[in-house]
């Protein structure tokens, strides 16, 4: 997908194949639509007033307008001119890319970005409206046979309509945009793979191939020789149960230009267990099938990684992703097993299901060796998150108040909501254990946080955030698949961190 921006004074003289244009509820008009309404005779004020109720995200066709060049304009309902906010631009977009796609169309032209919107600024508009449509472009297509397997759509460019004065900022705004949108579709096509091919291995491979693709990229992929040498006693009790070898990956980011080197990296650990059967502690078998998506904080760190290059961001940036299946066989670790992590702490495993915090303690203590500036791991954790904040919020942690409040800050600004959860110390008493350093569960009450305190143990060495995406990397029912959430927000707090 390409896009452009283009001026002009006279918008009625574009020859456009499709010309969007929005309006508002209760009759009022985009500056774009008041143009093409006056050199239309008021054809679009008619139409308003007699069968467009210009709702959010609506859509209508106007064929053959008089004094208007563009083949066809299309109506795009803004909802109340009062309310035409960040959400609403990117609700607009993703119906401009639902019509694109019926339509058939190759290449559309949209005047809406010039549209003032909430606090947003031309580059924050063509990042939202950019990353909006790229995302709607995606379809899953890994597993189909030929004769099921979806068409690709066959849109390649749109060019948004700026003024000149804003046509750098909308160009990088829209680059920027398009970049966050393909780092969400390789979040999302990791996720919906079914984890008979989404293995730790294919993972790695994956990596490879990323680092192949830029650059700026580097991978190193250990394999469970290397893992030992490590004494990542913690992730490995997880992958003991398991035909599948276990992978540690580590995506390198270096910055062509970074500003802040004396600052240090920033680092991303994805929780990436590929399917997560529970081990001996099995889950009930309605739903199982989503645990395919546990790997989805990794798949996130996947998307970012992808983002920020193809960005050119100023910062480095690190992913780490320990990989691994979570079955239960003769080898497996049971419950009541004493385990030594890589930071030396023993864990006693009381549910062999509770396995995200012990993949993710180790891939904690290695980030130490970064010296990092901030670490932020990325987990489908608990089903507890999910009870307490739904599929609306992600569940944000962290020891220090100023990365929460950056964090928080670009979960607004990319609407990509998240809500702050507490870490008091008080809570740490759920996970003593007669027989280790701690438990790796906490009991029924306040399960997300009990988890988090638990990966709490292991980042005292720097700043850090963890966020618990169990209830929002994936849609369920109908729209079944992975949401790519959240790399909207965590590029959007990296592209922060550049200034
Ligand atoms: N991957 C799950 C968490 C999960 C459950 C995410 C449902 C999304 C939807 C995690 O490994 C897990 O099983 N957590 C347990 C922890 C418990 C045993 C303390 C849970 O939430 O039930
Ligand atoms: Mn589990
Ligand atoms: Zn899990």
């Amino acid at each position: 997908m390409e896009f452009n921006t283009q001026s002009t004074r006279s918008l009625q003289q574009l020859k456009a194949t499709a010309l969007f244009i929005g309006v508002y509820t209760d009759g009022l008009l985009s500056e774009a639509a008041d143009i093409i309404n006056r050199a239309s005779y008021e054809s679009i004020k008619t139409v308003l007033k007699k069968e467009f109720k210009a709702t959010l995200g609506s859509i209508l066709v106007l064929r053959n307008l008089e004094g208007v060049k563009a083949e066809r304009v299309i109506l795009v309902g803004l909802g109340k001119k009062e309310d035409y906010n960040a959400n609403a631009l990117l609700k607009a977009h993703a119906s401009i890319a639902a019509y694109c796609i019926e339509a058939s169309l190759t290449d559309a032209t949209s005047a809406l970005l010039e549209e003032p919107c909430k606090d947003l600024d031309i580059q924050m508009r063509a990042r939202l409206a950019a990353r909006a449509i790229g995302n709607a472009l995606y379809q899953y297509e890994g597993t189909f046979s030929m004769d099921n397997r979806p068409t690709p759509h066959p849109l390649k460019k749109i060019t948004f309509i700026t003024d000149r004065k804003d046509d750098k900022l909308a160009k990088a705004g829209a680059a920027q945009g398009a970049a966050i949108a393909n780092g969400m579709i390789v979040t999302r096509q990791l996720g919906n793979l079914p984890a008979n091919i989404c293995t730790p291995a294919y993972l790695g491979e994956q990596a490879k191939m990323l680092a192949k693709e830029f650059k700026t990229i580097k991978a190193e992929v250990l394999e469970k020789k290397q893992i030992e040498a490590l004494k990542m006693g913690s992730f490995l009790s997880v992958a003991a149960g398991s035909e599948q070898p276990p992978r540690f990956i580590v995506l390198k980011y270096t910055a062509d230009n970074n500003t802040k080197k004396e600052e240090g990296p920033i680092v991303l650990v994805g929780k990436g267990v590929t399917f997560d059967t529970g081990g001996i502690s099995l889950k009930p078998g309605i739903g199982m099938d989503e645990m395919k998506f546990d790997m989805c904080g990794a798949a996130s760190v996947f998307g970012v990684l992808r983002a920020i290059a193809e960005i050119g961001l100023t910062r480095d940036v690190i992913g780490i992703i320990p990989a691994t299946e979570n079955m239960p066989n003769g080898k497996a670790t049971k419950p009541g097993d004493v385990i030594t992590s890589m930071s030396g702490q023993t864990i006693e495993v009381l549910n062999t299901d509770a396995e995200g915090r012990l993949i993710l303690c180790d891939a904690l203590t290695y980030a130490e060796r970064f010296k990092p500036s901030a670490v932020i791991d990325i987990a489908t954790l608990t089903g507890a998150c999910v009870v307490a904040l739904g599929h609306v919020n992600s569940g944000l942690f962290a020891s220090d108040d100023t990365l929460a409040e950056q964090l928080l800050s670009a979960s607004k600004q990319a609407q990509d909501p998240a809500w702050r959860l507490p870490l008091d110390d008080a809570y740490q008493e759920q996970l003593k254990s007669n027989f280790a350093d701690m438990a790796n569960i906490g009991g029924m009450p306040a399960g997300s946080v009990t988890a988090a305190c638990f990966l709490s143990r292991f980042t005292k060495a720097y700043r850090w955030a963890h966020l618990d995406i169990a209830g929002t990397a994936w849609n369920k029912g109908k729209e079944k698949g992975a949401s790519g959430r959240p790399v909207p927000l965590l590029t959007e707090f990296l592209l922060a961190q550049q200034d």
